[in-house]
């Protein structure tokens, strides 16, 4: 129930609850932290909103938020690069796919155990939540620190100097107008504004979660899907054909609308996007929850591989798919789980010998942990398990999960 809560209003209201403190000079811990003047959630969205599109909070100069997470496309990468470009010189690839930052304000904190108290509380559904493609960031804005600080990102050395460019940017004003004139001077508490203002903007509903697709209007009601996308839906959710449902839940449970996620980890073994420049080190694996780039996991090998469920809600705005962005078609992404055990050849190298190197972007010791539930499980040359059509009819059905522009 509290897991349905948007973090910001518990957020606003431990915020709202803490009286001014004299400076001691210590940091202040961000969930208590008090500002000079109480700004409303709207301000707040406006703000975050504003700040979310300036490029002087990066060193560059050149990069903001809106940079790789693109409004015009759902919060997602603006164009086809499998990775997006920073850094100091704006010209630093990183090692994963942006992914949409839509329909991610119910993401609970992440969890080794997850009990979804669903009437089924003894079911351990194993790792779940947690923000990035592992997990390893517990909210919007402990995940909005990170490219702010990432050397791949915007590069800056700390966020002092995050500060020293938000308090010389044209943005400065607004920050100044919502949480009061004296707001900049402590880098602490500017700080802890900027990313409450980004968290609360990601939680702005007709923004991040307008709920304006076709299928939500057909699960209210008010459109019909058509014969190729009815069909991909059954395909969808048959749990002998696509199975996509078993991770990427599409109905609507309890009142609430599906988000197409369940917010668990798997390993699919998607193929290594040579296209990424970290994987031209033979020696670089992402191999997700186990790190590198997590780290606290790194002990458990049971993990590796293992990447989040994504949303698919908005996905054919997608030009990359998957973490590493290896698949360049929505068609390609769901042939991928018609095809992977069937026609291997098709989406992984060859070695020397002419043999398909299966799961090339995980060492050998972690294709255990490779899925093999349907859609998965055929031989190599059993029919796969969806026809070209059965593709077509998901991607019919996945177009209709993009939300339409309001009137
Ligand atoms: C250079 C491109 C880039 C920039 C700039 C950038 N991001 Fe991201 N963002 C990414 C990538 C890549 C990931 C996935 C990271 C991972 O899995 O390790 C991500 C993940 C996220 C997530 C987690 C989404 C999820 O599904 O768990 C949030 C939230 C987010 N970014 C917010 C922001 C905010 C806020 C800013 C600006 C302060 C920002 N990002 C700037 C590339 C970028
Ligand atoms: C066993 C769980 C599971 C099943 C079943 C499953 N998926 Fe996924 N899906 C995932 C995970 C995990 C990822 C991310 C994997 C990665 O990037 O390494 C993903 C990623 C995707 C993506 C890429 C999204 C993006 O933002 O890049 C698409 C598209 C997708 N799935 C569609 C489907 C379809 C269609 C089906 C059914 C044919 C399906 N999935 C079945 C777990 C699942």
């Amino acid at each position: 129930m509290l897991r349905s809560l948007p973090a910001s209003f518990l957020l606003l209201m431990l915020v709202a609850a803490t009286a001014p403190a004299a400076d001691t000079g210590k940091p202040t811990a961000f969930y208590a932290t008090a500002f000079e003047r109480r700004a409303s959630p709207q301000e707040l969205t406006e703000l975050g909103r504003r700040l979310f599109s300036e490029p002087a909070l990066s060193a560059s100069g050149r990069v903001s938020c809106s940079a790789c997470h693109d409004p015009a496309h759902a919060y997602g990468p603006p164009n086809a690069l499998a990775v997006q470009l920073a850094g100091p010189d704006g010209k630093r690839p990183g090692v994963r796919a942006a992914p949409s930052l839509m329909y991610r304000q119910t993401t609970p904190p992440f969890s080794e155990h997850f009990f979804d108290n669903d009437g089924n509380d003894s079911a351990d559904q194993g790792p779940t939540g947690g923000f990035a493609w592992d997990g390893r960031a517990a909210s919007a804005h402990e995940q909005a620190e990170a490219p702010l600080l990432s050397p791949f990102e915007m590069a800056n050395t700390d966020r002092r100097a995050v500060i020293a460019r938000l308090s010389a940017s044209p943005a400065a004003p607004a920050m100044r107008a919502t949480f009061g004139a004296h707001v900049l001077d402590d880098p602490q508490r500017a700080w802890n504004g900027l990313v409450l203002a980004l968290e609360v903007f990601q939680q702005s509903p007709a923004d991040f979660s307008p709920f304006r697709s076709k299928y939500d209007a057909y699960l209210r009601g008010q459109a019909q899907l058509s014969p190729a996308e009815a069909r991909g839906l059954s395909v969808f959710n048959d749990a002998g054909k696509g199975n996509c449902a078993a991770c990427h839940p599409g109905a609507v449970k309890r009142g609430a609308f599906p988000l197409f996620t369940d917010m668990g980890f798997i390993a699919l073994g998607v193929p290594r996007n040579p296209a990424i420049p970290a994987n031209r080190d033979p020696r670089f694996t992402d191999q997700g929850l186990c790190g590198p780039l997590r780290t606290d996991l790194r002990e458990h090998p049971e993990y590796c591989g293992l990447f989040k469920t994504p949303s698919l809600r908005n996905v054919a705005t997608r030009s990359v798919f998957f973490h590493n962005g290896a698949m360049r078609s929505l068609e390609e992404a769901v042939r991928f789980y018609a095809q992977r055990d069937s026609r291997p050849g098709r989406f992984y190298p060859r070695d020397a010998q002419g043999r398909v190197r299966k799961y090339d972007d995980l060492p050998a010791a972690a294709h255990g942990n490779v899925n093999t539930e349907p859609p998965f499980g055929q031989k190599p040359g059993e029919p796969p398990a969806l026809s070209e059509r059965d593709i077509a009819d998901v991607v019919a059905f996945l177009k209709t999960l993009t939300d339409q522009p309001a009137h």
